[in-house]
């Protein structure tokens, strides 16, 4: 396991060029791979979980090469190869997830499985719906949990299907499985991430957002397009909290994508008092790409809640270190997804901020924050979660003392150069 130690800092101050989105990365591999013709992929996320992506389309016969500007894949048309192994997600719910949709409607046999954390995370909810639509999926505990099992079936029906959770994830294995249904698909589904609607409508197959979510016609194909993956508003949040709660600092996070499904995060630290502002507002590759400034201002308590959750559920952690810090109580609710994530990050960001001497109490569906609270450097265990450890160190930064994060590493799977840029950005006190 690996531990790196992260002391308390003074101002941060400079520019951050935040890597690519993880969630676009995996679409435009994914998407392009099934696609007819060839196309670049600039700014791709070069992480484990991206990785994950890449190894089992590699797997399934599409090319990958670099260029001095980024991927080529050559999309294979609408059909992948069937795989001689087993396709191996890691700690990938994006990769396990959509692949299901995409491979759903493929000719041939694939079993899908993942590390430990990922063999425990809910399958059936896209299990399910894929059922629903024609779909074999088998799987342990008959299909909530991977390993799974898929034979494909090329022509799926279409019809209309309920999404109980708002996950882009699911939406997504279900826009993919379209692709080969016969009629309409209608997914009703929560306000959630739209990139794959967005990246359906730049390759040629059209998306309309319904009353309760989206519906897309089958029975035409991908056409290859470029895309410039914009840097991840996820990774960009630890920066966000780091430059507001470390005084004197002031960021500017550069290209950062701003699609308003993803920007929950801003909107509840500017309510919190954080002095941040969006610059040189852009459209690259049809999503909004923006430079964030900010600067170290006292945070207040807030709630966070209903259908601003899923707009920024992956940045719940490091937003329960700026509601330790702030004047007043934080409270998260309507959050349960945080407990299937990588980790029970309900129970992994309690411990987080415990270690750091914050109180704070948990609650079925979120989190109860009291704020004020002067931490003191501890030991943060990561629970091989990327999220808890890059949380874990941004907390460190306010804290008196030294901070040891276990398990470091595990931000391999979001952001390899975290740690290294902590250490160019922050200046020792
Ligand atoms: C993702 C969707 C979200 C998010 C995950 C990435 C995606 O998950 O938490 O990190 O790329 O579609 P859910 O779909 O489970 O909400």
């Amino acid at each position: 396991m690996s531990i790196r130690v992260v002391r308390s800092s003074g101002a941060l101050r400079g520019r951050i060029r935040v890597p690519g989105d993880k969630s676009i990365s995996h679409r435009a591999l994914l998407l392009n791979a099934l696609a007819h013709g060839r196309a670049r992929v600039r700014g791709l996320l070069d992480s484990a979980d991206v990785r994950s992506t890449a190894t089992c389309l590699q797997a399934m016969g599409v090319d990958f090469r670099r260029d001095g500007e980024g991927v080529i894949v050559t999309g294979r048309s609408g059909r992948l190869a069937e795989p001689d192994r087993v396709l191996d997600c890691g700690n990938a719910g994006t990769t396990i997830r959509l692949l299901c949709g995409a491979l759903a409607g493929q000719s041939g046999h694939f079993i899908l499985t993942g590390d430990e954390s990922l063999r425990g995370r809910p399958m059936a909810r896209v299990i399910e719906p894929l059922r629903h639509l024609g779909a074999r999926v088998d799987g342990a505990a008959d299909g909530a949990r991977a390993p799974l099992a898929i034979r494909g079936v090329p022509h799926l029906r279409g019809g209309r299907v309920a999404v109980p959770v708002a996950s882009a994830q699911v939406k997504s294995a279900l826009l993919l499985a379209g692709l080969a249904a016969e009629s309409p698909v209608d997914i009703a589904v929560g306000a959630c991430r739209d990139h794959t609607e967005r990246m359906f409508r730049s390759m040629g197959v059209p998306v309309e957002d319904t009353a309760v979510g989206v519906r897309m016609v089958g029975g035409r194909g991908l056409e290859a397009v470029d895309v410039d993956v914009p840097g991840d508003i996820s990774s960009a949040a630890f920066w966000l909290v780091a430059a507001s709660i470390v005084p004197g600092s002031a960021l500017t996070l550069e290209g950062v994508g701003v699609n308003p499904s993803r920007t929950g995060v801003l909107d509840v630290l500017k309510r919190m008092g954080a002095d941040i502002e969006l610059c040189d507002a852009r459209t690259v590759c049809g999503e909004p790409v923006a430079d964030i400034h900010v600067r170290s201002a006292p945070l207040r308590g807030t709630t966070i809640a209903g259908a601003e959750i899923p707009r920024l559920i992956d940045e719940i952690p490091v937003l329960a270190v700026a509601a330790a810090l702030a004047d007043g109580e934080t409270i998260v609710q309507d959050a349960s997804e945080l407990r299937v994530k990588e980790s029970d990050r309900i129970e992994t960001t309690l411990a987080m901020l415990h270690a750091l001497g914050s109180e704070g109490e948990a609650r079925p569906d979120g989190l109860v924050l009291p704020g004020a609270a002067s931490l003191r450097g501890g030991c943060v265990q990561s629970a091989g979660d990327h999220r808890i450890a890059m949380a874990g160190a941004v907390a460190a930064l306010a804290a008196a003392g030294e901070t040891r994060i276990d398990g470091a590493d595990a931000v391999e799977v979001s952001y390899p150069g975290f740690f290294s840029t902590l250490e160019a950005s922050s200046v020792t006190r």
